[in-house]
């Protein structure tokens, strides 16, 4: 049993991350500020886990409040969720996603340095590579060429990771770059619930199949794609949350050492697929309307999973079926 630091355990990612670690026996912490979650999370994640955790609403830019929370606690390893992540936003405010995201990140790990504290999950994402060089994508693929600040950051806190185990081969750092995660937990009691307009697919495919948003715009048909339509590897969220246990074992077991893996199925479907999907799992109806390309979107992105397959174990159990009915449940049990 070990005791995890999840910075942003209230968000989407970082809640589910949480219920997977309770659920085997860790011991954890949260900081949240609730910039982009609900604090109602928090008694939901108690209760599917019936297990409780030490929470400490903070900014993770606070850095004494971060040094007390070191103070109280003997933390062995950190999860990083905590971070701005809207793209379109992040092209508008450009300081805060750097000030926010790298900032916070550089305070983490100042402050873990100072409490020899050197076990770290990093929150990374597919973004870093641009528009691929190949499909699928492996770990080797060149990274750079983000199209938006947010991606950047995710960039430019991947290097750092690397500069400071040059620096000290004594860290020992997991960087999980993700695909597209969606879906909920099976409880219904967490799921996505972005503040405001929904950015990503699936949230706005349920907001308009609950009727809150009249139509979906889907965002060109004439990429060189199956159908037209833009190509992601979904991937389940709590497939997804199951990897940071899998990558924290890693950290553990192995030699120091800096790692970097894909999260995602190995499957791309199209915009079309996602909607045809969503419709006849949830028996729901999903007006659309074909639109413009979104500015910075590429054509197809989806993973190749094996790596993280070979050395963490990783593999999803999760169908696309139970991403539409999951995110669906999450949905209905709000309204
Ligand atoms: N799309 C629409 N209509 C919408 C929203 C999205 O047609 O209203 C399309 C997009 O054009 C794209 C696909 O649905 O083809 C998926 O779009 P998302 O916004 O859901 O996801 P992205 O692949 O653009 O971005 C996601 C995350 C980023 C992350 C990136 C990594 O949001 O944080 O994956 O690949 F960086």
């Amino acid at each position: 049993m070990s005791k995890v630091l999840v910075t942003g355990g209230a968000g989407y990612i970082g809640s589910h991350t949480v219920v997977e670690l309770l659920n085997r026996g860790d011991e954890v912490v949260i900081i949240d500020n609730f910039s982009n979650s609900n604090k109602d999370v928090l008694d939901s994640i108690r209760k599917i886990t019936g297990k409780d955790f030490k929470f400490y609403e903070i900014d993770y830019l606070d850095k004494d409040k971060v040094e007390k929370v070191f103070e109280e606690n003997e933390i062995d390893s950190v999860i990083n969720f905590a971070g701005f992540k809207a793209v379109g936003e992040s092209v508008e405010k450009p300081l805060e996603y750097y000030h926010n995201n790298i900032g916070g990140a550089v305070i983490l790990l100042e402050v873990m340095k100072k409490y020899n504290v050197k076990k770290f999950v990093f929150s990374s994402s597919a973004t870093v590579y641009g528009d691929p060089e190949i499909i699928p994508i492996t770990e080797e693929c060149k990274i750079g060429g983000t199209t938006n600040p947010y991606g950047t950051t995710k960039l430019f806190i991947e290097q750092i990771l690397q500069d400071l185990y040059v620096s000290d081969n004594t860290w020992d750092i997991c960087i999980l770059r993700y695909f597209n995660p969606v879906g909920a937990h099976e409880s219904g009691l967490i799921g996505e619930d972005p503040k405001g307009k929904p950015n990503n697919l699936m949230p706005y495919i349920t907001k308009v199949a609950a009727g809150i948003l009249p139509e979906l715009s889907v965002f060109g048909n004439d990429y060189d794609t199956k159908d037209g339509t833009g190509v992601r590897d979904y991937i389940h969220v709590v497939d997804l949350a199951k990897g940071h246990l899998l990558a924290l074992d890693k950290l553990d077991k192995e030699n120091k050492g800096i790692f970097i893996y894909n999260l995602g199925t190995g499957n791309g479907y199209s915009v079309l697929e996602m909607i045809e999907a969503f419709k006849k799992v949830n028996n729901v109806d999903v007006p659309y309307k074909i639109v413009e390309r979104r500015p910075g979107d590429i054509a197809t992105c989806y993973s190749d999973p094996s790596k993280a397959e070979k050395e963490l174990g990783f593999k999803t159990t999760k169908t696309l079926e139970d991403m539409c009915r999951d995110g669906w449940n999450y949905q209905k049990n709000k309204m």
